[in-house]
């Protein structure tokens, strides 16, 4: 799902589960899960991709089983890979070689590191100092960006980027969208449509307006993008072609916007993480995402490490369907920390924490056996950390790290729209060239895309973007030729 949206419960939530502690996923046996992806090159990658499965996939209680089959666990190019998916979780365990103990003693570590990095949080705040990095664009431009500023959001996983556009650009997008939404009727149409949305988000169902595609395609967003990419650990071993991602190409995920009056009654959204990352053990691919956690601790666990995230097949328990390097908005009006904000718990690696608190539930390591919930919301220690973004000006971005627990404070304020673009990093790589492959007829007919709902409100819009529009980055984004 987009940046801040998800349907959400406000408080973390377990779900009861059997003492027996193994089910298929989400009840279901998808042999599509279990092929092996098709690993080609990035140049021959092309829109003709099997489109992704995962949009939507939700928690529903699981069906307690205990297979007893062989788990497979070849070492290929990329190293250990587990095949099956529906293992139990003794069996998860026996493929990396390891016991109840070694997962104890690694949520031991997690805890540890997570209430540290609270604390750390906690001090900064309580003596005023800034906790979310901040970036000046300039210096992304020049390739300055200070080592102590990097290793800033390494930590945090998450930045702010001052002046990624013009002030006055990004005030006229804002006009721009004000204007396509009003003179197209769109909320009066999102309203009927939707009963809530009086008192909703204000995350509006827009994709296509001319400032969403100029920004999606603008120098400076390539930019950015372009050193954000470059944050994660790029020389990882194995991936199709070579690379999990090519950090120097995006496919555009089309996205949102939120337009906040002010005054709104407009509730925010709870604390969530939109990657499956947050879908636990029985996921395929957090086996193999979280395995060097397992086996070798925090200090073998890189979050930024792109292995096994970037291809397919996928499958998430929230609705974004694409990788992300950073989620990421760019502010169209002026935003205050007590606004009613986006706010950030600023800490890579409190998903590897929920991961392993999961399996140790599921162990019973900590009581009864429990079965995580397939969508992690957080807990009370991570609470702790959640900190509102600094103060933004039209043009600022703002970054995290997919991983991150994040949420929306309700809107407060009286004076001040809250106005945002929903523009991230999704760089090129198997999984996202797969999701690319139907933008640009969705594009052509105004239509919603794959991972959101089909309201397809802008089919009838009169001024959204078109080819026309497009520069040859753009073009590239749709899988055009330049
Ligand atoms: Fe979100």
């Amino acid at each position: 799902m987009p940046p801040e949206a998800a349907p959400l419960d406000r408080a973390p939530r377990r779900v009861p589960g059997p003492a027996r502690i193994a089910w298929p996923v989400d009840g279901r046996r998808s042999p599509t899960l279990l092929a092996r992806a098709t690993h080609v090159p990035f140049a021959a990658m092309s829109r003709s991709f099997v489109p992704v499965v995962g949009a939507g996939v939700s928690a529903g209680t699981p069906t307690p089983i205990r297979r007893r089959r062989r788990v497979s666990v070849e070492v290929s190019q990329r190293g250990p890979v587990v095949h099956d998916p529906d293992m139990t979780v003794d069996e998860y365990l026996a493929s990396l070689a390891i016991g109840p103990d070694v997962v104890a003693r690694r949520l031991d570590e997690l805890r540890a590191h997570v209430t540290a990095e609270v604390e750390a949080v906690e001090a900064a705040v309580a003596a005023g100092s800034p906790v979310i990095p901040e970036i000046d664009m300039a210096e992304v431009l020049a390739g300055t960006v200070p080592p102590p500023t990097i290793a800033a959001v390494h930590r945090r996983g998450c930045a702010v980027v001052r002046g990624t556009f013009e002030r006055a650009e990004a005030e006229a997008w804002d006009a721009e969208i004000a204007d396509y939404v009003s003179r197209n009727a769109f909320r009066e149409r999102f309203e009927a449509h939707n009963a809530e949305a009086a008192t909703g988000s204000r995350i509006w169902g827009v994709y296509w307006s001319r400032p969403q595609v100029a920004a999606r395609q603008h120098p400076n967003m390539v930019a950015a993008r372009r050193f954000l990419n470059r944050l994660w650990t790029l020389d990882t071993p194995g991936g199709p072609g070579g690379a999990w991602f090519d950090p120097d190409t995006d496919i555009g995920y089309p996205d949102r916007v939120r337009r906040r009056e002010p005054g709104a009654d407009s509730l925010g959204l709870g604390m969530h993480v939109d990657t499956p990352a947050i879908g636990g053990w029985t996921i395929l691919e957090n086996q193999r995402v979280f395995a060097p956690l397992l086996t070798g601790g925090i200090d073998a666990f890189d979050p930024w490490n792109p292995a096994y995230r970037t291809v397919l097949p996928v499958e998430s328990p929230v609705g974004c369907s694409v990788f992300r390097t950073f989620q990421g908005w760019t502010a169209l009006s002026e935003m205050e920390p007590d606004d009613g904000v986006l706010h950030l718990v600023p800490i890579p690696l409190a998903v590897a924490y929920r991961f392993v608190v999961g399996l140790a539930g599921e162990l019973g390591l900590d009581g009864e056996p429990t079965p995580a919930p397939r969508s992690d919301h957080g807990d009370e220690l991570l609470a702790r950390a959640l900190v509102p973004i600094p103060a933004v000006v039209p043009g600022d971005t703002v970054w995290w790290h997919g991983d991150v627990f994040h949420s929306v404070a309700d809107a407060t304020n009286d004076v001040r729209w809250g106005n945002v673009m929903y523009i991230g990093a999704s760089p090129w790589c198997e999984r996202n060239a797969a999701y690319q492959a139907d933008h640009l007829e969705r594009f052509r007919r105004g239509a919603s895309p794959r991972d959101f709902p089909p309201e397809d409100f802008e089919v009838e819009f009169v001024g959204r973007a078109t080819v026309d529009d497009l520069t040859g980055t753009g073009r590239a984004q749709f899988g055009l030729a330049g």
